[in-house]
């Protein structure tokens, strides 16, 4: 879909990018000729997928552990990520989360969830921001979010609240730090599985297939889960050159889930040929009625 070398001599700093959605995006980066760094809290995983990675790819990446609920250890982090060879971009990927109602959440429980997705991507882009308007070089921020910023999510609070932060940072920082050509956008993925995310997402138990199972996708308008390759190109795109002027957008990738949830008509598209020549039929015989009914007064 790009050229091999969209992202050449770009340096991109992906966190939670040691697996899930984080790996496969820095996966599409390092194939399209920018070095990566990825960081998260578990080092062995991140090795591993540093190994990987610069096999499959032959692309440059680093990394280091980083717990991004730790705001010293983030200053300290992005210090030594300038100091070794600057920063173009920054993917704001970590996330917690887990479905509980809400009623059974503790104060820890979501803070849990805010310590990370909230506090941290905060302290994450803030860091960075700061390093680029002091240096006076250009920056690019994508962060990760979901479409429940726009639905808010039921059994999933912590989140839905913490990720609809990341899209107000987002639209309020686009307009504070734009005359500093520092952009910032978000991607909304919808159902993307994962292992980290479906195990706390979408346990199965003896009652429940799982919230998110294959066939639930049925109601899906395009009756399918993402394809990681898909939100690699959306990702791609974000942050490479040529659309600068693309700043404090949230771009929902979900097969048009959100949309179909929210419209009125939505189930109508489990009806068939015969169903709709019924329907036709029925409403042109209510309007006929209601001529007849006029003609007759
Ligand atoms: C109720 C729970 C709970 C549960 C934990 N807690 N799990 N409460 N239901 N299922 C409570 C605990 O009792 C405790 O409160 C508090 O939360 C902290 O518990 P810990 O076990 O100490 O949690 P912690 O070690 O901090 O781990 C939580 C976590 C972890 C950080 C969220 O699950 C994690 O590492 N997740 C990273 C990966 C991940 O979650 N990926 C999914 C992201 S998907 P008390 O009061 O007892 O002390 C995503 C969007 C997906 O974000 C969109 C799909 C469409």
């Amino acid at each position: 879909m790009f050229k091999e070398d969209a992202l050449e001599g770009k340096r991109i700093l992906v966190t939670g990018g040691g697996s899930g959605l984080g790996k496969e995006m820095s996966k599409h980066f390092l194939s399209h000729g920018a070095e990566v760094i990825i960081c998260g809290r578990r080092d062995s995983v991140l090795k591993e997928t540093e190994k990987e990675l610069a096999k499959t790819t032959k692309g440059k990446i680093s990394s280091f552990s980083l717990d991004i609920r730790d705001s010293l250890a983030i200053e300290e982090a992005i210090d030594s990520v300038f100091a070794s060879g600057g920063l173009d971009g920054l993917v704001n990927n970590a996330a917690g989360n887990f479905i509980s109602r809400t009623k059974d959440l503790s104060s820890n429980a979501f803070n849990a969830i805010a310590s990370i997705v909230f506090h941290g991507t905060f302290n994450m882009t803030n860091s960075v921001g700061k390093k680029w308007i002091e240096m006076k070089t250009p920056g690019n921020i994508l962060s990760i979010t979901t479409t429940w910023v726009w639905t808010g999510s039921p059994f999933v609070v912590p989140s839905a609240m913490s990720k609809s932060g990341i899209n107000a940072m987002t639209k309020s920082l686009a307009v504070e730090w734009g005359p500093h050509n520092i952009r910032l956008n978000c991607i909304a993925p919808g159902p993307f599985p994962t292992e980290g995310a479906w195990s706390r997402l979408s346990p199965e138990t003896e009652n429940n297939e799982g919230a998110l199972d294959q066939s639930s996708m049925s109601s899906n308008p395009m009756g399918r889960v993402g394809e990681m390759s898909e939100l690699g190109n959306l990702a791609t795109f974000l942050m490479s050159d040529g659309c600068d002027y693309l700043t404090g957008q949230t771009i929902a990738i979900d097969g048009a889930a959100y949309l179909s949830a929210g419209g009125t008509f939505a189930s109508l598209g489990k009806l068939n040929d015969e169903d709709w020549t019924n329907i036709r039929e029925t409403i042109k015989k209510s309007n006929e009625k209601d001529k007849n009914l006029r003609n007759t007064k």
